[in-house]
């Protein structure tokens, strides 16, 4: 993440959240093996670690400390690693790299990598839940936040957003069923993320619907810029097969607005995310690293 402004909190959060997280799982010998290994193997095949950061700097943007929420932002990473072993399925993307890696069913199989989706969502909820580490929070906070992020990821959340992408695929949309796509399959768990963050940092209800409008904004902006690497990147930097929207003729942003002005919406769309935090102090830095960051990114 050299040369951008997000570089120094993003390397400090990625490296914290990297060297926590085992810590929260299954040993990977633990018994059945498979399951256990094809868990870790996505978790540790790498990632930017976006969402565990965007839980642990709202919490800090609202005064709070991201070593007492971290493990929240850990579960938001095993959900994270969730949807994509599911996005890559056969009966989804069929992709076949991801991280720089073979995709999970590419190694363990369909049913393996299926399960182990399962298993990393279950286990969030685990953490999320079993509170432990999180002992400053009062319990209403995390049963508020576990809420709100379960309230993202459901049939009205990322798995709708997911199922209209998987029905678009081949059939010319309108700009509200595309914005409605990338707002839910990806704008909600980020969202989520920093209005969790938020909350279990103890922040006012004003503060948590300036951080709600600012996830919205920065969710879509990120997407936009996903779809738009999938036509510019390149493969080994971002880890994932590149052209692979264009295969499966997808609803994507430079399909119905071409490059430029895909561009454009998601700059707009920073910009906009950044007006929402005018009322919050130097805490809120962070944040607004990481939103350019969304849209300089070239992985
Ligand atoms: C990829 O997310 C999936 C989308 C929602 C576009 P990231 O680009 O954050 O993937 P990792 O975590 O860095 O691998
Ligand atoms: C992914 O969207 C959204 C979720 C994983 C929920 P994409 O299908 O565009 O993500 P990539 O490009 O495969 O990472
Ligand atoms: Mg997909
Ligand atoms: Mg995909
Ligand atoms: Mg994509």
């Amino acid at each position: 993440m050299s040369g951008l402004s997000a570089s120094k909190y993003l390397l400090e959060g990625k490296k914290l959240i990297d060297e926590r997280m085992l810590n929260f799982l299954p040993q990977g010998k633990a018994y059945p093996v498979s399951i256990h290994e094809a868990m870790r193997y996505s978790l540790l095949a790498g990632g930017k670690r976006l969402r565990p950061v965007l839980v642990m700097a709202a919490a800090e943007a609202v005064g709070g400390n991201r070593h007492s929420i971290l493990p929240f932002a850990i579960a938001a990473e095993l959900i994270h690693t969730y949807t994509l072993i599911h996005d890559d399925l056969p009966a989804l993307d069929n992709d076949d790299l991801r991280r720089g890696k073979p995709t999970n069913h590419k190694v363990f199989g369909e049913a393996v990598a299926i399960l182990a989706g399962d298993a990393l969502l279950t286990q969030a909820f685990v953490i999320m839940t079993r509170a432990a580490g999180m002992e400053t929070v009062p319990p209403e906070l995390i049963l508020r936040a576990t809420h709100e992020m379960a309230g993202a990821l459901g049939s009205t959340g990322m798995i709708g957003g997911q199922v209209v992408d998987l029905e678009s695929e081949g059939k010319k949309i309108n700009p509200e069923t595309l914005e409605y796509i990338h707002i839910y399959k990806t704008g909600f768990l980020i969202r989520a993320c920093i209005r969790c963050g938020g909350i279990l940092g103890q922040a006012t209800e004003e503060q948590v619907s300036s951080l709600s409008r600012f996830g919205s904004h920065i969710g879509l902006a990120f997407q936009i810029i996903d779809d738009i690497l999938d036509v510019t990147g390149d493969q080994e930097k971002l880890g994932k097969d590149i052209g692979s929207d264009l295969n499966k003729d997808k609803a994507t942003y430079p399909a119905l607005y071409g490059l430029e002005e895909s561009r454009s919406k998601a700059e707009d769309l920073i910009k906009e995310s950044l007006d929402c935090l005018k009322k919050f102090d130097n805490r809120a830095d962070p944040l607004r690293e990481i939103a350019r960051f969304f849209v300089q990114r070239t992985f």
